[in-house]
């Protein structure tokens, strides 16, 4: 298996659960992923990390040689940055997936499993619970991102006979994550207890599942892989509002006096989605469940926070 992404949150917590089953190579520039990650593994005769870009034809080719199945979770995983700096994140998710393509098409390596995103490619949609046949309409250049290169994995599999999975993941938590809203709220409580400024109203609830969950899902989906493309929701079922990820965050982390203000407006930033709820009935119908309910997903998250950034006093 060739992880791209592997040292990255997700990414990783895959890797966990192949090592001991699989030979694995993660491919991984460590732009916002880290070896602390990987520690645990890089002993291992079955590892193998390779440092570089996806973008890069010679890092590839040897990243790919005697792999036959690809998860591709390397991304510039930020909508707000994808916002400020569109054609950069064009450059790192889409150009780079196309070149990881072409590598894999030239090598004959057709089994690819890729990390898109179940709430923002469907963007502001009415359908809720939204299942994989409602129309793209990103609101985000991130969303975008995902939404052409999954239109890439249904013609690669017409054309060249791709088997593809796209995995169009929830707001997925837990420990290693260093960016999403529970990150942000740790970091802004760990500079000053007292108060925790919430962009928006709160009112922003979106579907979130945890990486364990989704790991599980990426496996089961992996064993049934069939030819052509298969987009998948992947999300738990359960939504939180921001509000109540707030209380959840304080809780966790014991604070008693901390008073909570809202900026205000529906959105926290150009391109957040404020309302997400994934429809999961076809992943559910393939024998998937959850197994951590949110509030233990949030739990194990800020207990995570403390132990790599230390408390919040
Ligand atoms: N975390 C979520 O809530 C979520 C939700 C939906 C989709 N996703 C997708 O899942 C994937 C993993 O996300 P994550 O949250 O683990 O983010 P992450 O930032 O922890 O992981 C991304 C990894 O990709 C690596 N990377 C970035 N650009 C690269 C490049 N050009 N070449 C090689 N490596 C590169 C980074 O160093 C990092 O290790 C991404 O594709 C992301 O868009 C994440």
């Amino acid at each position: 298996m060739l992880i791209t992404g592997g040292a990255g949150f997700l990414g990783s917590h895959l890797v966990d659960r192949l090592i001991d089953t699989h030979e694995v190579v993660v491919l991984d520039n460590l732009s916002t992923g880290s070896m602390d990650n990987l520690a645990v593994h890089v002993d291992n005769p079955r590892f193998t990390f390779i440092e570089g870009r996806i973008s890069s034809e010679a890092v590839v080719k040897t990243a790919i040689e005697g792999v036959r199945t690809v998860y591709h979770f390397a991304a510039q995983p930020d909508v707000r940055l994808s916002t400020e700096l569109p054609y950069w994140d064009f450059e790192i998710n889409v150009v780079g997936t196309m070149k990881l393509l072409e590598v894999m098409r030239k090598s004959d390596v057709t089994r690819v499993i890729f990390a898109s995103s179940g709430g923002t490619i469907y963007g502001e949609t009415e359908v809720l619970p939204t299942p994989e046949s409602v129309a793209f309409r990103p609101i985000s250049n991130y969303g975008a991102a995902k939404g052409a290169i999954e239109m890439y994995l249904s013609s690669y599999s017409k054309l060249y006979d791709f088997n593809a999975i796209s995995l169009r993941l929830a707001n997925t938590i837990g420990s290693r994550l260093v960016h999403g809203v529970i990150y942000d709220f740790y970091r802004s409580l760990k500079q000053d207890s007292t108060v925790l400024e919430v962009l928006g109203d709160g009112e922003q609830e979106k579907s979130y599942l945890h990486v364990t969950d989704a790991v599980e899902a990426a496996i089961l989906l992996t064993k049934d892989l069939q030819s052509g493309f298969h987009p998948v929701n992947v999300a738990s079922g359960e939504r939180l509002k921001v509000s109540r990820i707030a209380q959840l965050v304080i809780t966790e982390l014991g604070l008693f006096d901390t008073q909570i203000e809202y900026a205000g407006g529906k959105r926290g930033w150009a391109g957040d989605i404020t309302r997400t709820d994934i429809d999961i009935s076809l992943l559910r119908s393939l024998g998937w469940q959850p197994r951590v309910p949110l509030n233990k997903a949030i739990g194990r998250c800020v207990a995570w926070l403390v132990k790599k950034f230390g408390p919040v006093e």
